[in-house]
């Protein structure tokens, strides 16, 4: 699939480092940190290779030498650069040796080193200089109650007199969103920039390399700007009248260029750039977009252009403090739909992408008279009649206009909107017209890919993948259809270790947690959704807890440091808040809303139980967060608070023949996951769970906060076939039922369509919501066995142990680690399981090679000499980088 798969790792015939990148990005620009972590993977075909050594060395502008590592043994994953200063706008190219091995190169650019340097200043549209707008005669006004008020995103421009450059950048932002445009042509490919943060405290910047835009003469600079999350819909608050941000947008456009007698040339958006509307009449996130190409300004962005009737900006301010460096990916377009389905009657047609997505429609219609109005209407299903369900997006509209020109060939996309849908409606052309489906997410890197022999679970996969992108724009969201979108903490956390599979979240994540921290209030509460807005519910059980689970998983997957360093004391206050309240340990007094295992299916688990289980996570992901960093007292006193925790939740939930309180499914996952279980009764509360299941049929009852357990604690205590079970089972609930019944992504909700009620509450009922698939981290982890000892961090340890089982003949998942490619490929055929594995290099594995007969297992056709035990199922070695061939006797 284009834009969504692996990169080859090269094959080398000796250590090769790959994969250069810079702040966890490849290549990127606008780099602000002062010592940015530089990191490589590693290739090799050798068995044993590890990297014994390796040489940074860093050239700055001119091709000087800017750092020179020397040599340093061993191989950080992220070596913070310690060279000169790093200075503004610049490309700085860097080379990464290793010993023994060879070397590869890469390069970063810098953003705005020092806050003094920024010489552009905020500004906006001036409502009392607006010159009346003359609708086209025959205008008919497409707006409903909920558009009404929305204003028409706006275009600004300034032309300059540039000396000839040899490099030239523009750095630039808004309080909104923003297009930017450079002679004619949109610079970059990201989408939705600036992206959503927490704009009262930070308001990330772009920076664009675009010397080739620039040719000889003037140069023109324009931008479009719309509302977006800053004073647009957000969630189902309706239009943000400056109830968290600004009321109108606003642009901070910085230009930089390099001349070749070693000068700079610097201009910033002022009081000099003008301003008017055009043919984007509105654009919201939510409700849409409705573009007049009557209105088209042709060549707006060239110079030359007459913007005499245009209106002089208004300079709003020159706040430069909140401004910082982009710190992630940026939302792209990575993939086309081609529709799998279109039917037409009259002038109304239904495309069918035959995928869920997010991202919008790419329209290209042909025989249309000026004037004709074009509807799209977007869906996530259709109804009993094969008409557009929308029923379930509640206020959002998701409805774009595209008003034609009068060509003989017209193509429309919007570009301030991004709407969750597979089914388009389409109404008001009876021409010819083609449609194609844009995926919108923030660009990722692919980091992993899993298959197996099982169709189903294939697809399961496939929804998996699907939601994360769907819901992966700019931050992590619930869903992206609904008037709804925000960044639900607890979502974020459940699905984190699947989403890390997937791609490479390093980025992403880093910058959510910037808003995290952000948010936390004085005394240490974490709202439920990142960014904060809307809800003034602060502290929530599972939601709040996302302040300890995410930088510790993050760690524990990247091996970097930095985001516990970052993160350290926001984790503390946390747990000290939820203490403060909650002296006797056990977690009853709210200190925010309470959501229990959310949308869990026919049980209620004890809310008091699930709250003092992530307490007790809580306290102890701390506690580890501060061993690493060498923080002994912080380590003393939440390790301490840990075991308190442990001693309070046994005494109070777990009764001497290992009963949990309540007897639910989730109430067993949580205990038994985080070690709240006393071990004398661990088997026995394994036993209840077991029976649990079988006597419901072996059908789950688990929400999120309990789903993604159901895998990881069965196999960890030798009931992979029950596991097995509920991930084939397609009855109701199950993730098989909603495949049964066509899901292209994971439900928000066991019965979000059953065959006695059909759609589920419409109240809330998304098809694309990722907290359910937090499934996926087993069929990585479990399934093909790709995991890490407990306490390695950046997969040093990697530790593989294959599940062959349910109905699956076969497996096969990789995974870039920081280190390299770690694989694991099983295979059943006769008695005879076959398992290959690589281990990149750097890293020594734990293997668990499955077998009925440890005793039978060969590698590459000779005994294993690396063995270090035997289970009843496996046999155990230890194995350094490099690949392997196991073979082992296997009877079900
Ligand atoms: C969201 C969830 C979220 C929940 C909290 C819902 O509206 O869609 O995913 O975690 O609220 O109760």
């Amino acid at each position: 699939m284009p834009g969504w798969s692996l990169p080859p790792a090269p094959a080398a015939a000796s250590l090769r480092p790959y994969d250069l990148r810079c702040e966890h990005r490849r290549t990127p620009l606008g780099v602000g940190a002062p010592a940015p972590r530089l990191s490589w993977r590693l290739a090799s075909d050798r068995r044993g290779d590890a990297p014994a050594a390796y040489r940074i060395r860093v050239h700055g502008p001119g091709g000087v030498l800017a750092w020179d590592s020397g040599w340093v043994d061993g191989q950080d994953v992220s070596a913070g650069y310690g060279g000169a200063p790093l200075v503004s706008f610049a490309r700085y190219r860097w080379e990464v040796s290793v010993r023994p091995g060879g070397s590869a190169e890469s390069w970063f650019d810098t953003g705005v080193m020092h806050a003094d340097e920024w010489r552009a200043a905020w500004i906006g549209h001036d409502p009392e200089t607006e010159p009346p707008f003359e609708p086209p005669a025959d205008d008919r006004e497409p707006r409903t109650a909920r558009t009404a008020f929305l204003p028409p995103p706006r275009y600004f421009r300034r032309e300059l007199d540039l000396r000839p450059a040899t490099s030239v950048r523009i750095a630039c932002t808004a309080r909104g969103l923003y297009e930017l445009h450079v002679n004619g042509a949109r610079a970059g490919d990201g989408e939705l920039t600036p992206g959503w943060t927490d704009y009262r405290y930070r308001v990330p910047y772009q920076v664009y390399d675009v010397t080739d835009l620039v040719g000889e003469g003037p140069v023109c600079v324009g931008a479009v700007l719309a509302d977006g999350w800053w004073s647009g819909s957000l969630g189902w608050d309706g239009r943000q009248q400056a109830q968290r941000y600004g009321r109108r947008p606003e642009l901070l456009v910085q230009l930089v260029a390099d001349h070749a007698d070693g000068s700079r040339t610097v201009a910033g958006t002022d009081a000099t750039w003008r301003e008017t509307t055009g043919p984007l009449r509105y654009a919201d996130l939510l409700m849409g977009e409705w573009y007049d190409a009557r209105l088209d300004l042709d060549g707006w962005d060239r110079p030359g252009f007459d913007d005499s009737s245009w209106a002089p900006a208004r300079v709003l301010s020159s706040d430069h403090g909140v401004l910082v460096p982009s710190l992630a990916e940026p939302v792209r377009v990575t993939q086309d739909v081609v529709p799998v389905d279109v039917r037409r009657a009259g002038d109304r047609t239904i495309v069918d992408l035959g995928q869920n997505i997010a991202g919008r429609v790419r329209l290209t219609i042909r025989g249309a008279r000026a004037g004709d109005r074009v509807t799209l209407r977007h869906g996530e299903a259709l109804d009993d009649d094969g008409g557009l369900y929308t029923a379930n997006l509640r206020s959002a509209e998701a409805t774009d206009h595209y008003v034609a020109a009068g060509r003989p060939e017209e193509t429309f996309e919007p570009r301030f909107t991004v709407h969750g849908f597979r089914y388009v409606e389409i109404t008001g052309h009876s021409g010819d017209l083609d449609v194609a489906g844009r995926v919108l997410h923030s660009d990722t890197p692919v980091a992993g890919e899993f298959s197996c022999s099982d169709a189903t679970v294939g697809q399961l996969m496939s929804n998996v993948r699907w939601s994360q992108r769907g819901n992966f724009v700019s931050v992590p969201t619930d869903c992206p259809q609904r008037d709804e979108r925000l960044g639900w903490t607890a979502d974020a956390q459940v699905f984190l270790p699947t989403a890390c599979y997937n791609a490479d979240v390093a980025a992403f994540f880093t910058g959510w947690l910037a808003d995290l921290r952000c948010a936390q209030t004085a005394e240490g509460a974490v709202p439920d959704v990142v960014p904060h807005v809307m809800t003034e519910r602060h502290g929530t059980p599972g939601w709040g807890d996302a302040a300890t689970i995410v930088p510790w998983h993050l760690y524990r997957v990247y091996g970097d440091e930095r985001v516990l360093r970052d993160s350290l004391p926001s984790m503390r206050r946390w747990v000290d808040h939820v203490e403060r309240h909650n002296p006797g340990l056990i977690w009853r007094n709210r200190v925010g809303s309470h959501y229990g295992d959310w949308l869990q299916a026919d049980v209620r688990t004890s809310r008091d139980l699930l709250a003092t289980a992530f307490f007790a996570l809580s306290a102890d992901l701390t506690a580890k967060a501060a061993a690493v960093l060498g923080d002994h007292s912080a380590f003393e006193r939440y390790a301490g608070l840990r075991a308190r925790i442990g001693e309070a939740f046994a005494r109070e939930f777990v009764s001497p023949d290992g009963r949990i309180t309540g007897d639910t499914q989730t109430g067993y996952l949580l205990a038994l996951a985080h070690g709240l279980v006393p071990d004398p009764l661990v088997p026995a509360a394994v036993g209840h769970l077991v029976a649990d299941l079988e006597g419901r049929g072996r059908r789950l009852t688990t929400g999120f906060a309990g789903v993604g357990l159901l895998g990881p604690v069965l196999s960890a205590h030798g009931h992979e076939d029950l596991a097995y079970a509920l991930l084939h089972d397609d009855r109701y609930p199950s993730w098989g039922y909603s495949i049964k019944r066509g899901a292209t992504t994971i439900w928000e909700r066991w019965n979000g369509w059953t065959e006695e009620t059909g759609f589920g509450p419409v109240a809330m009922n998304s098809f694309n919501h990722y907290a359910l698939g937090s499934v996926g981290a087993w069929l990585y982890s479990g399934v093909a066995g790709l995991g890490q000892e407990e306490d390695s961090a950046g997969f040093r340890r990697p530790l593989v142990r294959p599940l062959p089982g349910g109905t699956l003949t076969w497996a096969v998942a990789s995974y870039d680690t920081p280190l390299g490619r770690l694989s694991s490929r099983w295979e059943v055929d006769g008695g005879t399981l076959r398992l290959e594995v690589r281990i990149p290099p750097g890293a020594v594995a734990t293997v668990h090679v499955p077998a009925t007969d440890p005793s039978s297992v060969r590698e590459s056709g000779a005994p294993v000499d690396e063995v270090v035990g035997a289970t009843g199922s496996a046999l155990v070695c230890r194995v350094p980088s490099g690949r392997y061939e196991f073979t082992a006797a296997w009877e079900r």
